[in-house]
């Protein structure tokens, strides 16, 4: 397959220097953007996220994102991707390893690639399983960096637990999850932490936030507790490509009925009606 480097489009191969800055630090920014039936699923807040993230850690990118959005499409072309995603990534770029930022003249380095990916249809329908565990990242969740190891060993723990996904906790508030935003359904009304520095502001999750609205179901964006989540009527997790995911245990409890509820089904309905 075909890959995104810089400006140019060109074959997959080895191309990133021991001392790039993502590779060393994990100084850099990235995005994954979900693809259906060939076509992206919001774009152009996927690429408004990159452009804030590059802007809150002073990375230039390389040319402007309409530019960008061109390259991308012309790549999902060109490896004729139907369902997967996109991922692009953009590191402060090569240079001597000194903590400080490199001068100006170095180079900021954007890679794209597309991955086949399908979405978790099965878990879609019958729910799934996730883990609690301590949010111990930093305070710029908001940014979406390379930075993942706190996100890394969190999956990690709900993968040897068969869980789909580890939900993060800080102090007694839930944050979100390892890789997607957490909501629960209490008395037919939707809950999720507001978008500042403790979470990423998810593109589905503003899809979802949108959704609810259409249908007439009132969205508090507001902080709640572990037990809220455990005594919650229904709880899911959305991400891009995993798109909405109702979870029907955490830890050893059983949420709601231990099926996918009934506010959570009419989301994910309205969802997958605006994807076609
Ligand atoms: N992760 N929160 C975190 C920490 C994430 O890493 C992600 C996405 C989300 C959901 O954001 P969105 O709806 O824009 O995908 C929330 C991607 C998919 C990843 O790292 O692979």
């Amino acid at each position: 397959t075909k890959i995104l480097f810089n400006d140019s489009i060109i074959e997959r191969k080895k191309l990133i220097d021991i001392e790039d800055r993502g590779y060393q630090f994990g100084d850099g920014i990235y995005e994954v953007i979900g693809v259906y039936d060939g076509v992206f699923f919001m774009l152009d807040e996927h690429l408004q996220r990159l452009e804030r993230s590059a802007k809150e850690l002073q990375i230039s990118l390389p040319y402007p994102i309409s530019k960008l959005k061109k390259y991308l499409m012309e790549l999902v072309h060109v490896n004729n991707l139907k369902e997967g995603v996109v991922y692009l990534q953009v590191t402060r770029g090569e240079a001597e390893r000194w903590h400080y930022f490199p001068s100006s003249d170095t180079k900021p380095i954007l890679v794209a690639y597309t991955k086949l990916e399908e979405t978790l249809r099965k878990e879609e329908d019958h729910g799934a399983t996730a883990v609690l565990t301590e949010d111990i990242r930093w305070l710029r969740c908001d940014i979406k960096t390379l930075n993942l190891l706190p996100n890394v060993l969190a999956k990690q723990k709900a993968v040897e637990n068969n869980a789909v996904e580890a939900i993060f906790y800080r102090g007694d508030i839930i944050t979100e999850a390892s890789a997607s935003n957490v909501f629960i359904v209490k008395n037919k009304e939707v809950y999720t932490h507001p978008a500042n520095n403790y979470i990423l502001n998810g593109i589905t999750r503003r899809k979802v936030l949108s959704i609810c609205k259409e249908l007439g179901i009132k969205v508090n964006e507001q902080t709640f507790k572990v037990k809220d989540l455990l005594d919650a009527d229904e709880v899911f997790i959305t991400a891009t490509k995993l798109d909405i995911v109702p979870i029907v245990k955490v830890d050893q409890q059983v949420i709601g009925f231990g099926t996918p509820g009934k506010t959570t089904r009419e989301i994910v309905e309205a969802f997958r009606g605006s994807i076609l």
